[in-house]
């Protein structure tokens, strides 16, 4: 027999969850990997390696680095990210988190209060909005180009907050392969973005977890490796470049914000396993599979844009992601992305509707977001199919007629 809680349930309480009912057969949601890349060997190979020689740190709390995370992995992070991004820090400027959403967690934690205002992109990643929405602050939706921000609708945001009286807890950024519309911020557009920034007196908070999958590998300098980067604090993951289920991500920033940040760490430490073997694989395979793994993903992208050419021909428009895992498609304005991802749903297609990824979701919802990273081939091609045919069923979009090819038959 089981007690009844619902009286004593906070008053607050988010609505309860529904049961986890397994994978759908066509899975496009959320920011799943492809399972093939997991560098399982590699993996185990670092895990014998470490714990043969470190094991018994185990034994603490944090290991033997204290609370900011396993030191070496700190190490590697920064000899990453100078490499990679062009960041000069060290192992005393980065705390490792449980994922990145722990990170947005801390920053959210220690700068949001209610009734703070955020500036990020227009199209965004629902997980940031949903925290900021949970924290009681509001956020405006600065348009975007195919360059990131667009720094003159920017300064016009700013400078009616600030005829307002507002001043801005930050901006939220993910500048490098963007979700979900894979852009690639340029360089000189960082360097605009922080003189905005600094001419408002603003932070920015960048959130980079797919900045090493970039197709060309041309990767700009992180914001907070520009001149003025010290407004920045940085976020990074290894959800995207190995494994989400790895839970371990990290922030870059300054001793007057770690500090603040670091007492709101209250987990007892990220996973120390996950660190230590994450550590040891950084040294031994990293670079190699990151390569191979933005190969993979590519080659899935493709898939994707060809198979939403085909069966949604030209009431899809999309402009082609410059790396990561999704595509940002735009449906006419008479498709609800809401109610097609219900009706998709139902016959195991999972979507992303564009409302929980837009800031303004009303405007977003005749978008919505694919992820190709986690399906194979054969399953892009099937979904995509599937989706466009129940799109046409309830919606009547895509056309198709006697005159009108009908993709994919
Ligand atoms: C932009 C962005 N930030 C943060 C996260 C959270 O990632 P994780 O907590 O797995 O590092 C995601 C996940 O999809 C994301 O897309």
């Amino acid at each position: 027999m089981s007690f009844d809680y619902t009286p004593f349930f906070r008053s607050d309480l988010a609505a309860p969850a529904g049961r986890w009912g397994g994978f759908p057969a066509y899975n496009f949601v959320g920011g799943h990997n492809d399972a093939k890349s997991v560098p399982v060997d590699d993996l185990m190979a670092s895990a014998a390696a470490v714990l043969a020689r470190e094991g018994h740190a185990l034994a603490t709390y944090g290991l033997s680095s204290g609370p900011q995370g396993y030191r070496p992995l700190r190490e590697g992070v920064a000899i990453q990210l100078k490499a990679r991004a062009g960041l000069a820090c060290t192992a005393d400027d980065i705390l490792v988190t449980s994922g990145s959403l722990q990170a947005l967690d801390l920053i959210n934690a220690a700068l949001i209060e209610p009734g703070d205002t955020v500036i990020l992109e227009e199209a965004c990643y629902s997980g940031a909005m949903s925290r900021l929405k949970k924290c009681g602050a509001s956020y405006i939706g600065a348009p975007l180009d195919g360059d990131g921000i667009r720094i003159d609708a920017l300064t016009a945001i700013l400078e009616g907050l600030k005829a307002k009286g507002v001043r801005p807890k930050f901006i939220y950024t993910i500048p490098t392969v963007q979700n979900p519309t894979g852009s690639v911020m340029p360089r000189a557009r960082r360097e605009e973005l922080l003189k905005v920034a600094a001419a408002y007196g603003v932070p920015i908070v960048e959130d980079d977890c797919y900045a090493d999958l970039i197709w060309d590998g041309n990767r700009p300098p992180a914001i907070k490796a520009l001149p003025g980067g010290g407004r920045v604090i940085y976020c990074g993951s290894f959800s995207k470049s190995i494994a989400p289920a790895l839970r371990v991500g990290y922030i870059v920033a300054d001793w007057p914000v770690l500090s603040r940040l670091l007492p709101l760490k209250t987990d007892g430490g990220t996973g120390a396993l996950e660190q230590m073997v994450l550590s040891e694989y950084l040294a031994n395979g990293f670079d190699g599979h990151v390569t191979a793994l933005t190969r993979t993903l590519q080659g899935k992208c493709a898939a994707m844009m060809e198979a939403v050419n085909q069966h949604f021909g030209s009431a899809a428009e999309f402009t082609a992601p410059k790396g990561g895992i999704f595509l940002w498609v735009t449906l006419p304005d008479a498709v609800d992305t809401g109610k097609l991802f219900k009706a998709a749903g139902a016959e195991g297609v999972a979507i992303n509707p564009g409302s929980e990824w837009s800031a303004d979701a009303a405007g977003g919802s005749h978008r919505l977001r694919l992820c190709f990273a986690h399906p194979s081939v054969d399953s892009i091609r099937e979904g995509v199919a599937k989706l466009a045919e129940i799109c046409h069923r309830e919606f009547g979009v895509p056309v198709r007629s006697a005159n009108v090819q009908r993709g994919g038959s």
